[in-house]
């Protein structure tokens, strides 16, 4: 018991897959060679090595930060090719969904990415012929989503676990035809039941011109890419901060006869101690370990971008006792990587940030933001888990 509340009370209630899982020391040898190998990579080791760690192995979803199935039945034969490379391309703005596409600063071409598509496809039916759907009334379709919905999928400015429905960036790629899909028939497996028979063709019709109503369009510019020469020591004549890291909590039991006891790995430290650091104006290395992509919409004051796909620039982080910190969306597994290949070249003063740069952007700490950014929707910790953890 008293294992699982600490669990649950260090981890944010969209990331609930804790603990997390090591990547495997192959795909970050990789990561280690650069972007440049990515170009010659088939589907399913650019999958492995970039999508495996929030969709899982096999795509079935759930891996880390709620990322859903992409290979469910339902949602492969509504899918277009088209959106379905969009949705990798253009990412999904304030979740954890990075921006791939080359276009927006991402690691991926557009070959790299109808590879990843092609191999995605693959694994289930291909589009069928959707039926065409009427235009209805977003007044009536509200209370609707407000009743059967939200729970799950958060509102405009909340989210739930599941897929943020109201993110501008989805709902312009996704036909109101592909949304009926998914209400209609569900997607099998998953939380997400089938709502044949217990909504109407028209009630359906209004939630999904509710939805299209809340969407706001998505800030339209981006930052200058990173261009690798930024400086990786913020404030490098202050002093070091007295960061107090937290550690992964001890499994039950280690006391036991036989097991080696639980040392504390002292692998987190919270978004108010590095703000107050920053404020200081102490001496620390900031790493952003999301897609270039991410880092052009809205990063933390002074952090380099280092991709958990491109770790070349970790060479350049000094070994000096200067504090660490790397973060990612949400909020400990892209990050957990590059903290994980810190430490095991000696860089024993590297955490991660506990909460991540959504919370941090969420309480109003200060962010470079491309203009037109705004704070992600706040997190509804007292939604529904939509699976177990394990
Ligand atoms: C850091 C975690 C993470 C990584 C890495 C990641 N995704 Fe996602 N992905 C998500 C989340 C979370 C969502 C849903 C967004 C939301 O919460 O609203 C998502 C959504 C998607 C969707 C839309 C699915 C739908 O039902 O509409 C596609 C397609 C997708 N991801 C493909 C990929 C591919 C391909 C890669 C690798 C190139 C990848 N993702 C890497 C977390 C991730
Ligand atoms: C118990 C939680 C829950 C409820 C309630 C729920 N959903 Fe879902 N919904 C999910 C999950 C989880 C998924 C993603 C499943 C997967 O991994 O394929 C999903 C997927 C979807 C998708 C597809 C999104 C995509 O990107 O592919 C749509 C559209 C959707 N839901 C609409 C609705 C609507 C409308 C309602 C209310 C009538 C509703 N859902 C109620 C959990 C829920």
């Amino acid at each position: 018991m008293r294992f699982w509340s600490l669990v649950l009370l260090s981890c944010l209630a969209a990331c609930k897959r804790e603990p997390t899982r090591p990547s495997t020391d192959a795909a970050l040898d990789a990561a280690n060679s650069g972007d440049a190998a990515l170009a010659s990579l088939d589907g399913a080791a650019l999958y492995g090595r970039l999508c495996a760690v929030c969709h899982g192995e096999d795509a079935t979803g759930y891996r880390a930060d709620n990322a859903p199935s992409l290979v469910n039945r339902t949602f492969l034969e509504s899918v277009t090719d088209e959106q379905l490379k969009r949705s990798i391309a253009d990412g999904r703005p304030g979740t954890a969904m990075a921006a791939y596409g080359s276009v927006h600063g991402g690691p991926l071409s557009s070959e790299a990415i109808a590879r990843i598509a092609g191999w995605l496809r693959a694994h289930g039916p291909a589009p069928i012929a959707l039926p065409a759907r009427k235009v209805g009334a977003p007044t009536r379709g509200a209370p609707i989503y407000s009743a059967q919905c939200a729970r799950c999928h958060g509102t405009a400015t909340a989210r739930g676990n599941a897929v943020h429905l109201a993110n501008p960036r989805f709902l312009e790629s996704a036909s109101d035809a592909f949304l009926a899909w998914a209400i209609t028939e569900g997607r099998p497996g998953t939380p997400m039941e089938s709502w044949r028979g217990k909504l109407t063709d028209e009630q359906i019709d209004d939630v999904i011109a509710h939805l299209r109503a809340l969407a706001k369009p998505p800030a339209p510019q981006e930052l200058a890419p990173p261009t690798g020469k930024e400086p990786m020591v913020i404030h490098p004549n202050g002093k070091p901060p007295s960061f107090k890291p937290r550690s992964t909590p001890c499994p039950p039991n280690t006391a036991d006869a036989g097991k080696p006891p639980c040392t504390p790995d002292e692998r987190f430290v919270s978004v108010e101690q590095v703000k107050e650091a920053l404020e200081q104006k102490r001496r620390l290395v900031i790493i952003d370990a999301r897609p270039p992509s991410d880092w052009m919409r809205v990063h933390i004051p002074g952090a380099v971008s280092i991709p958990y796909h491109d770790l070349k620039r970790l060479d350049e982080v000094p070994n000096d006792g200067t504090w660490v910190i790397a973060y990612c969306a949400c909020p400990h597994h892209l990050s957990g990587d590059v903290v994980t290949v810190l430490r095991k070249r000696g860089i024993r003063h590297s955490a991660i940030l506990d909460e991540g740069i959504l919370e941090w952007h969420r309480r109003g700490y200060p962010v470079v933001a491309a203009p037109g950014v705004e704070a992600p929707p706040t997190e509804n910790r007292g939604a529904p888990a939509l699976f177990p953890p394990h």
